[in-house]
């Protein structure tokens, strides 16, 4: 079995600061690398900034600065979110970067020398915010305007000279593969929308542009610069030292597992870039997953609508794992989903300090009066505390199969199933009833203890910080979690120390 796991996120524009949408997606990735991790797979986690095009330049022309200035001051705090949100990303690419020019140039020949590029001359509609081509049918006219029917982005006219890629031969292979491989693309109902628009047919695609210079050059003739999407989707082959295919990071992660990106630029992931590395005889990774969109009332949150959320400063006011809790588990994975600070703070005060909290700072506190804080040294299970514990073994094989076909949902509804039930199984148990049976009470504090340890393993992924802090009162630091020690029920040892739990989450005052 291959127990290498390459993760990627979209390279974001730097055409302005990072809002909610995009700490969306880098906080999902985060969450399949570190899940993954705990599977004992190594894990190459990349995420950057899509730097090249008129989109960009145009931003830096608003602002009176050059494209490469601008893109440093912005790029920068792209990089300074990957941090904030705690993310486990090996690398963070930029394409203004000489390894991702010579990536991209090398690509560029192979296509050339294959036949797979003519010179040609375009005219027709592109969006500069979606930096896409449309045909008529994909714009409509409101007020004189012409704009994309699917993103409402404004459209202008193009009419000039420019490398074309033979994308409709392409055609019949991609839906051959898509039939071969019907995970490939995923949600499903993503999935059926591309294989739709494939099988309505493909034109070949406009590659290059002339009438402006912010880009990579297509090496045969300087006059033009390779398309922003052919350079920006070569970012997941340049981070591995493509061309330099006997390297080992190339070697041991290409093709790439899994590409999350949002379904706004499904077509490019799941159309283009397929087709570029089938005409390059490149490995096409294993799979495309398209997210849907955070709004911002009913419509999606974007730069270009102004109607952004600031993610750091809901981490400011909030903490990080709140945040992360919220979007893994509040926004139905797939789908779109809203977020604002009246249902975060509903979600952390019902589900962190209410149940997850609380199951930890009760059973650590009466463990403290009862034992001292020490697990109990002597214990045998009843059918009763077997039951609950055993389920995450009889379960553990339905998990890693939710981790594999990407679906959340499950995942994080197992776990607050089990939150609940451990808080019950607590409360039903009355250990405080137990005084005069210490076999008893020791075993219902173990049996909690070992819930407690089991949830949180589970829970890493999503609320790492808050996780370590946790298993730290076992001793068990990051290197040491184990996805597979859920199924242990004797994991904890009899008559260790534990250490004490400051508390994990305040609740929240709503009449604030
Ligand atoms: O498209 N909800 O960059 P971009 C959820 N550079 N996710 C959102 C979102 C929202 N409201 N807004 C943005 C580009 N995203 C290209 C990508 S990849 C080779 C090149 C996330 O800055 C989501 O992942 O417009 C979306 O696909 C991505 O940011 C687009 O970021
Ligand atoms: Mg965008």
């Amino acid at each position: 079995m291959n127990k290498n796991f390459y993760i990627t996120t979209p390279i974001y524009y730097p055409s302005a600061k990072p809002h909610m949408g995009h700490a969306y997606s880098s906080i999902i990735a985060d969450f399949f690398a570190r899940a993954k991790k705990i599977q004992g797979f190594k894990v190459f986690f990349l995420t950057g900034t899509d730097e090249h095009g008129l989109k960009i330049q145009r931003a830096a022309e608003k602002k009176g600065m050059n494209p490469k200035d601008f893109c440093d001051q912005i790029s920068i705090t792209f990089k300074d979110l990957s941090k904030t949100l705690n993310l486990t990303n090996n690398d963070f690419i930029r394409t203004t970067e000489k390894r991702h020019l010579k990536s991209v140039q090398n690509l560029w020949n192979i296509l050339e020398q294959r036949n797979e590029i003519y010179l040609s001359k375009y005219s027709g509609w592109y969006s500069v915010s979606d930096e896409a081509f449309y045909s008529n049918d994909e714009i409509e006219d409101i007020d004189g305007i012409k704009k994309s029917k699917s993103s409402g982005s404004l459209v202008e006219w193009v009419e000039e000279e420019s490398y074309f890629f033979k994308l409709s031969k392409w055609q019949k292979p991609l839906l051959d593969f898509y039939k071969k491989n019907p995970n490939f693309i995923l949600p499903k109902s993503r999935k059926n929308e591309v294989v739709s628009f494939v099988k309505a047919g493909l034109k070949d695609l406009s590659v290059s542009r002339k009438s402006f210079s912010w880009g990579i050059k297509v090496p045969s003739n300087n006059e033009h610069v390779i398309y922003v999407w052919l350079d920006a989707l070569t970012n997941y082959l340049s981070a591995l030292n493509y061309p330099d295919i006997n390297n080992h990071l190339y070697k041991n992660f290409w093709p790439a597992s899994l590409h999350l990106i949002g379904k706004d630029i499904l077509r490019f992931h799941a159309i283009y870039w397929p087709a570029f590395l089938l005409a390059a005889d490149i490995p096409l990774p294993n799979r495309i997953y398209g997210h849907g969109w955070i709004l911002s009332g009913e419509e999606k949150m974007s730069k270009s609508r102004g109607n952004i959320l600031d993610p750091i400063k809901i981490i400011e006011k909030y903490g990080l794992d709140p945040l992360r809790y919220y979007l893994i588990k509040e926004v139905s994975f797939g789908n779109d989903g809203n977020i604002s600070q009246e249902k975060l703070e509903n979600c952390i005060n019902s589900d962190l300090a209410n149940n997850y909290g609380n199951l930890c700072q009760r059973i650590i506190a009466f463990n403290e009066k009862n034992l001292n804080l020490m697990i109990p040294n002597e214990i045998n299970f009843k059918d009763i505390d077997l039951k609950i514990l055993n389920d995450f073994s009889l379960n553990y094989q339905n998990l890693i199969k939710y981790l594999d076909n990407q679906d959340l949902n499950s995942y994080i509804n197992y776990i607050v199933e089990k939150l609940f039930a451990s808080n019950k199984y607590f409360n039903d148990e009355e250990p405080w009833k137990c005084k005069d049976d210490k076999i008893r009470l020791n075993t219902i504090i173990y049996v909690a203890l070992e819930l407690i340890r089991k949830i949180t393993i589970l829970l890493y992924p999503i609320i790492p910080e808050t996780s370590l802090k946790v298993l730290k009162i076992f001793e068990i630091d990051e290197n040491k979690i184990h996805l597979e020690t859920i199924k242990d029920n004797n994991f904890l040892k009899l008559g260790q120390k534990i250490k004490k739990l400051s508390i994990l989450f305040k609740k929240i005052d709503t009449n604030d």
